[in-house]
């Protein structure tokens, strides 16, 4: 017993870090999984202090930190350069890099390379790739690699222009069989965890209900063993469009404006900085500086003279 213990007390719960086991274990006792995106350091180590259990890399960082209008011009040294800020951030979640178009789409070999590369060199735990029954075979070589894979089905932002928009997906009776069909099939293949996204309810529910693997939904229902916001969608912060499927928890662009146009008016009126931002020198320091310039130094002259 440590010193600072009571008799009564028991020892405090060391945090551990979450693995693709826990999160296996939190389908299994009912526990909603919480997973966020992120793309920075700061935002990683917040979300970390806030105990999210997955924070995802996902390769929407094309379109709501790098600007694009979809995700397919999103790089692997883009997804890298993201993932080690994230890695660095986080010490508990569990840290999934999303694999980029066409990463992981031509061949196997190149796939198991760029999964490894997540691990190797960005600090992740597991990737995560989209697609159905056609990723069976790239899936399996990569968890055969030992690299933990998160499927995504449903609405697959990398398939926009197969799909015709970013629509819902599986809302007719065959495109839902299909869809469950995948999802037994990527659960075969080896992925630890699931993303079903944008899809009916009800269709979420019974693939969840059909698969011992946890699904984490998004714009799915309350059906899915977890769910997933992309970050600056819940903060308020990206307000090129938002999706339905959103629900704000703050507002930041608005606190944003607002804290810029404030600076702004500050710098302009000379109101900042004052004497609570300001570094000082003492007073003996600045009369010997004095001194100093009052030996005339005729460089000091010359150059006082040329700014006046
Ligand atoms: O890229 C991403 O942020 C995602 C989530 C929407 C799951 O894939």
């Amino acid at each position: 017993m440590s010193v600072n213990q009571s008799p009564t007390q028991a020892p405090a719960e060391e945090r551990k870090k979450v693995s693709v086991r826990l999160i296996q274990a939190m389908k299994a006792r009912r526990e909603p999984i919480s997973m966020l995106t992120a793309y920075d350091y700061p935002t990683a180590l917040i979300m970390d202090q806030a105990s999210i259990d997955i924070i995802l890399v996902g390769d929407s960082l094309g379109m709501v930190v790098l600007g694009y209008d979809s995700t397919l011009p999103v790089t692997m040294d883009d997804m890298i350069h993201h993932c080690k800020a994230v890695a660095r951030g986080a010490q508990y979640a569990l840290l999934v890099g999303d694999m980029p178009f066409l990463s992981y789409q031509v061949s196997t070999t190149e796939a198991v390379r760029n999964a490894g590369r997540f691990l190797q060199e960005a600090g992740m735990n597991a990737i995560k790739l989209e697609g159905g029954s056609e990723r069976a075979e790239t899936i399996r070589e990569i968890v055969h690699a030992g690299i933990p894979v998160m499927g995504h089905l449903g609405l697959t932002p990398q398939s926009v222009h197969k799909l015709g928009g970013f629509r819902p997906q599986g809302r007719d009776a065959e495109t839902a069989f299909k869809l469950l069909e995948d999802a037994l099939i990527l659960q075969e293949a080896g992925c630890f965890s699931l993303v079903l996204e944008s899809i009916p309810g009800r269709l979420a529910r019974l693939v969840s209900e059909r698969l011992a693997i946890p699904t984490i939904g998004i714009g799915a229902g309350a059906g899915c063993d977890g769910q997933v916001l992309v970050t600056p969608d819940l903060l308020g912060l990206f307000e090129r469009f938002t999706p339905k499927f959103v629900k704000r928890y703050a507002s930041l662009a608005g606190e944003m404006r607002q804290a810029f146009s404030q600076y702004k008016t500050e710098v302009k009126a000379n109101t900042f900085p004052n004497a609570e931002h300001t570094v000082e020198m003492s007073d003996e320091e600045w009369h010997s500086l004095e001194q100093r310039l009052g030996k005339t130094n005729p460089s000091f002259i010359v150059h006082d003279e040329a700014v006046r």
